[in-house]
């Protein structure tokens, strides 16, 4: 089977985050010390994932080059796909059509963020299932989210879209896990009343194939998603909290790159020494020092 690639969906229009989203996209902004892609980036680079195509809107694709390049600092191949109007998530993967080439994939969206114990190797072995594998978390406010409904044996029988009644408290989180056979299946997808191709009518192509794995984040995980100004807000202290706490850090790309070996020494200092005297830069060099 071809290596499985990677999806950053980093398109949309953010108007909850208006106005600052007028002039910037919302992936690229701050969360603490990292632009808000580096998080998902990460997520992908932990199912050791190195080639990945970053979609995003066409005035923004110039800010993502410049900020994140061709990927060769961090070991990975890095290319971009425009969306020109945020018509829905699974239409990422008719647009990524021509980047998967036949092989299979693992989509995030740009402003998710995840942490919790045991994480990497959760992807790694959804890295090796067959069909689709996504994952679920128990949250406050289902009717935001695709939401699993179960049956009596404890199987999903649906994944409900927005539900004004929602029939579990269980979110299907932002990133997917599919086989080769999702650019095919994303094309007769209908679009919804809110005319995009949404996701939720993905996975249910794969539900009725008796092909969607659902692994659940239990409690000792988070999920942040960023799109509101006091989500946003609550992202950035909890990174902070984290590797103020721990000294270590949440989404470093670098760090990861150079725990799987994928960069020398010297890369990771070159690294480092662009930024400078900052505490990521001081985080990096501290680890070039390391064994
Ligand atoms: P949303 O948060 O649903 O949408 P949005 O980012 O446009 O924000 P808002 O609701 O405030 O207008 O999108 C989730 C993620 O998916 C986000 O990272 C943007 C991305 N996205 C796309 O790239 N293309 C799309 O067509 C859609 C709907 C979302």
């Amino acid at each position: 089977m071809a290596q499985r690639k990677g999806i950053i969906l980093a398109g949309g229009s953010g108007t909850r985050l208006y106005p600052i989203t007028l002039g910037v996209s919302k992936q690229l902004l701050p969360i603490y010390d990292k632009p808000m892609i580096y998080y998902p980036l990460s997520v992908l680079m932990l199912s050791d994932i190195r080639e990945i195509a970053i979609i995003t809107t066409p005035q923004d694709q110039e800010q993502f080059k410049r900020t994140l390049g061709d990927g060769h600092q961090w070991g990975l191949e890095l290319s971009y796909i425009a969306q020109p109007n945020p018509e829905g998530l699974a239409q990422a993967y008719v647009l990524a059509e021509g980047f998967l080439n036949g092989a299979p994939s693992a989509m995030v969206l740009g402003d998710n963020l995840f942490f919790g114990h045991g994480f990497p190797e959760m992807l790694v072995d959804a890295n090796a299932r067959p069909g689709g594998t996504v994952f679920c978390y128990r949250v406050q406010d289902p009717q935001r989210y695709g939401v699993l409904e179960f049956n009596a044996a404890g199987g999903v029988d649906r994944i409900v879209e927005k539900p004004v009644s929602a029939p579990s408290p269980y979110a299907v989180t932002g990133l997917y896990f599919l086989d080769e056979t999702a650019p095919e299946r994303a094309k007769s997808v209908q679009p919804s009343a809110r005319g995009e191709l949404e996701i939720t009518s993905l996975l249910e192509l794969y539900l009725a194939d008796g092909l969607l794995n659902v692994q659940q984040m239990g409690r000792g995980f988070a999920w942040l998603d960023t799109g509101t100004h006091a989500s946003l807000l609550d992202a950035g202290n909890f990174v902070r909290t984290l590797s103020e706490r721990q000294g270590q850090q949440m989404g470093s790309p670098e760090e990861i790159a150079w725990g799987k070996g994928w960069i020398t020494r010297d890369a990771l200092r070159a690294r480092a020494r662009a930024f400078g005297k900052n505490e990521y830069g001081s985080y990096l060099m501290r680890l070039t020092e390391e064994g």
